[in-house]
């Protein structure tokens, strides 16, 4: 009988082939009522005679089938884990699945160009907020109280703060101007900050808004301003440097410029400055052709604004100009509107963006 249910539990250990199944087994055989489990209970009922000659027979059994049941277990597991690992395996060797990759936007790869240029004829960068005071984007610029771009309708005015006073969208990054010279300007690096005295040689590249937007005007755009304060310093400065910012950023010798008079309130002479180019093919060359495309504004700062920024204009004079970060953009590579530059449709990134690791252009050392 004894050799009977053996072979049972055998052979049902033997036909265990998952965990689930060899512990059933297990349960069925020496659980609380197992079938050995029951055999072992009989012996207290037996004679003394039968239990010495049963007692032994029984307790083999038990412990072979315990035995045989872990050594199963064992091996199941082990085959488990072997199958586990052969389908869980990473095959290193397979390409990896394609990652969108984000790009620089053309913007700031126009600015990092623009900043590459002048840093080498020895500029420094300037910044300064987005929400700028009155003073520092009008007054201190020598604009009239009643100058058209400090209506309602062009400007982004912020609602009057405790102080009542009204601050604006900075229209410009001429303001800036006015935190170099006046040094009063927290985010400036502490050599600025802490009063710098003139010769003053700053570019300032940043976000500047206006209440427009139609195909080249967005409310949201990007200027680059410049300010060269010095001693004996005249138009020729101003446009020998202009001249040969306008030539390396297009990357070409044969601009040729045109200084048409202007106004702004806070230059005298003021100026805007074309560079000729040919429009005639669809796209827009610099340096050929016979029509004229403007640029930028610029002039020699305006006595009022040196004396607002605590500097006499019979010791100190300077130049100044301001020119559109994106329009330059969208003139050398060529997007058709300017409101996509900022329109973050990812497909336009892709087309119009540049990688970041891009090798330097050997002519310009940009890249
Ligand atoms: N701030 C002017 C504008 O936004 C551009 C400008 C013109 C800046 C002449 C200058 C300048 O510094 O001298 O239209």
């Amino acid at each position: 009988m004894i050799a009977q249910l053996e072979a049972e539990i055998l052979a049902a250990i033997e036909a265990a082939n998952d965990p689930a199944a060899l512990e059933a087994v297990r349960v069925a055989a020496l659980g609380k009522s197992g079938s050995i489990s029951e055999l072992l209970k009989s012996l207290g009922k037996m004679s003394p005679e039968e239990r010495r000659e049963q007692g032994p027979q029984i307790n083999g059994l038990r412990d072979r089938v315990a035995g045989l049941i872990a050594e199963k277990k064992a091996a199941l597991e082990a085959a488990e884990l072997d199958a586990k690992l052969a389908s869980e395996r990473v095959d290193l060797t397979l390409p990896p699945p394609p990652r969108r990759r984000g790009s620089v936007h053309p913007t700031m790869q126009v600015m990092d160009e623009m900043i590459a240029v002048f840093a080498e004829m020895g500029f420094s960068v300037a910044e300064g907020p987005d929400i700028e005071t009155d003073f520092n984007n009008f007054t201190a610029l020598n604009f009239p109280e009643k100058h058209p771009a400090r209506e309602m309708h062009d400007t982004f005015f912020l609602q009057e703060d405790a102080k009542g006073e009204r601050k604006v969208l900075r229209t410009h990054t001429s303001p800036v101007q006015v935190r170099v010279m006046r040094a009063t300007n927290e985010q400036l690096p502490a050599w600025i900050a802490n009063g710098q005295e003139p010769p003053i040689r700053v570019i300032v590249p940043g976000r500047t808004f206006r209440k427009d937007s139609d195909q080249t005007h967005t409310p949201m755009f990007h200027q680059i301003e410049g300010l060269v304060i010095d001693k004996g310093i005249h138009m020729g400065h101003l446009k020998w440097t202009l001249e040969t910012f306008i030539a390396k950023f297009f990357e070409t010798d044969a601009v040729e410029t045109r200084f048409r008079p202007h106004h702004f309130p806070f230059t005298e002479p003021s100026a805007e400055m074309d560079v000729r180019c040919d429009r005639s093919g669809g796209e827009v060359k610099i340096g050929q052709g016979s029509d004229w495309l403007e640029i930028l504004g610029c002039g020699m700062v305006h006595p009022n604004v040196l004396r607002n920024c605590g500097l006499d204009p019979d010791v100190w004079q300077g130049f100044a100009f301001g020119a559109g970060v994106d329009r330059l953009g969208v003139l050398k590579y060529g997007m058709p509107d300017l409101r996509d530059m900022f329109a973050s449709d990812v497909r336009w990134l892709e087309h119009y963006g540049f990688s970041a690791f891009a090798a330097p252009n050997p002519a310009t050392g940009l890249s």
